[in-house]
């Protein structure tokens, strides 16, 4: 079987799998413990578990909604995951999406000026791939407005701003450990909040809305799966497997809410030791590939602090979508990858999005030309190697044919 690199993923070790399974009897008592491992591992005052980031959210913005129930909007870039959007209609709430600054996963900050109202639950900025994004401008923005911020490092549970982690930075903060993950339990999310009483909501929110528990075993399998595919030589095999697709994702507001199961609980207190490691060693290779593309027509993103970006995935974007189509036809077997196809405001929900919502165009432009490079611990040196190169040949050919169209 051809070396195949996944686009992003955490290697799962033999041992990992057999720490899962006392969790499928003991479920209370490892999501207990993952709840204080994530507290005393700096990653956030209070955490709650669940079955999901989604999850997660849905509690969040239900638990902000019962003291502000005039206020029906939430504020996200227009363009992240699209388990945001459906996290935000399942909660009965109407999407504002923002639009981002130029080539970059910032708001644009007039276009969330603008968007800022009495009637805004609260503004989700999310930190993608990693990124060290400083949102402290955001929170002071929403501030003068009352509106709490939600900070979505799903993707960037790790990475620090000012020596403080993300998730940690503002008031509330969400992490998720589904597959392809900087830390993965195959499934789970966790929900941080300094905030007693809004723990209290949270917490009180579970046992109404996500009470049931089930998908252990699932888990395992899952886990399992990783452990055998993942490797560069057997990775290619998952092109057979239906349903198995990693970094894709889909609109589903009818997503399911239960607690953590205790087997995923298990294995993501497990990778929590391996955290800092695992996001040092992507963002070692992130710069070295980031260093390469240097010569050629690519952008790659970084955060606000890049020294401290922990790419997950090393963002890149190409100079048009045909470029970006081309790279991701080509070099797939090593691991180029577009990630959301499209900008949020794409989602054919009309129920979804507040009345007046804008359009957004450099969330769109983002989304046409977005690809992002592996960085995870398979990625070999001459891995790179062949990346860069197989880069440098398809953008010089795009250059010439350019050329001589013109
Ligand atoms: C930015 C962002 N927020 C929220 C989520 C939701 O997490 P989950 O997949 O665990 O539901 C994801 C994950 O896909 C994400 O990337």
């Amino acid at each position: 079987m051809a070396r195949v690199l996944a686009p992003a993923g955490t290697p799962v070790r033999f041992v990992d799998l057999w720490s899962m399974v006392p969790g499928l009897v003991f479920n209370r008592a490892v999501e207990e413990r993952l709840e204080q491992a994530i507290s005393s591992g700096g990653l956030g005052k209070t955490a709650i578990a669940f079955n999901s980031g989604r999850t997660g959210l849905l509690a969040i913005l239900s638990s902000l909604a019962i003291d502000r129930p005039h206020a029906t909007e939430v504020i996200a870039p227009a363009y992240t995951c699209f388990s945001v959007a459906a996290a935000i209609r399942r909660a009965g709430l109407r999407l504002r999406a923002v639009d981002l600054a130029t080539d970059s996963f910032r708001f644009d900050k007039a276009s969330l000026e603008r968007a800022l109202s009495t009637t805004t639950l609260a503004v989700i900025a999310v930190a993608p791939f990693g990124l060290a994004l400083d949102h402290d401008w955001v929170v002071e923005l929403a501030n003068q407005h009352s509106i709490p911020v939600i900070e979505d490092a799903a993707q960037s549970i790790g990475t620090t701003v000012d020596g403080e982690r993300l998730g940690t930075r503002t008031r509330i903060g969400l992490y998720s450990f589904s597959k392809g993950k900087p830390i993965t339990g195959t499934r789970g999310g966790v929900v941080v909040t300094d905030d007693h009483n809004l723990a209290e909501k949270i917490s009180g929110w579970r046992d109404h809305h996500a009470s049931r528990r089930g998908g252990g075993l699932r888990a395992i399998v899952d886990a399992k799966a990783m452990w055998l595919l993942l490797a560069p030589s057997r990775y290619g095999l998952l092109r057979y497997l239906p349903g198995v697709r990693l970094g894709e994702t889909v609109y589903n507001p009818e997503f399911a809410t239960a607690r953590i199961p205790g087997a995923a609980a298990a294995l993501i207190v497990r990778m929590l030791s391996r955290l800092d490691r695992l996001t040092t060693d992507r963002a070692e290779i992130g710069n070295e590939l980031r260093a390469a593309l240097t010569e050629l027509p690519l952008t790659p993103l970084t955060g606000d602090h890049p020294d401290d970006d922990r790419y997950l995935r090393l963002p890149v974007l190409a100079r048009n979508e045909n470029d970006r189509e081309r790279i991701v036809t080509n070099l797939a077997h090593l691991g180029a990858s577009r990630m959301y196809g499209q900008a949020l405001i794409a989602i054919e929900d009309h129920q979804l999005f507040v009345d007046d919502q804008q359009s957004c165009p450099n969330a769109e432009s983002l989304a046409a030309r977005l690809f992002t490079l592996p960085t995870h611990p398979l990625v070999t040196a001459h891995d790179r190697q062949t990346i860069v190169r197989g880069l440098s040949d398809l953008t010089s050919e795009t250059t010439e044919s350019t050329v001589s169209i013109s």
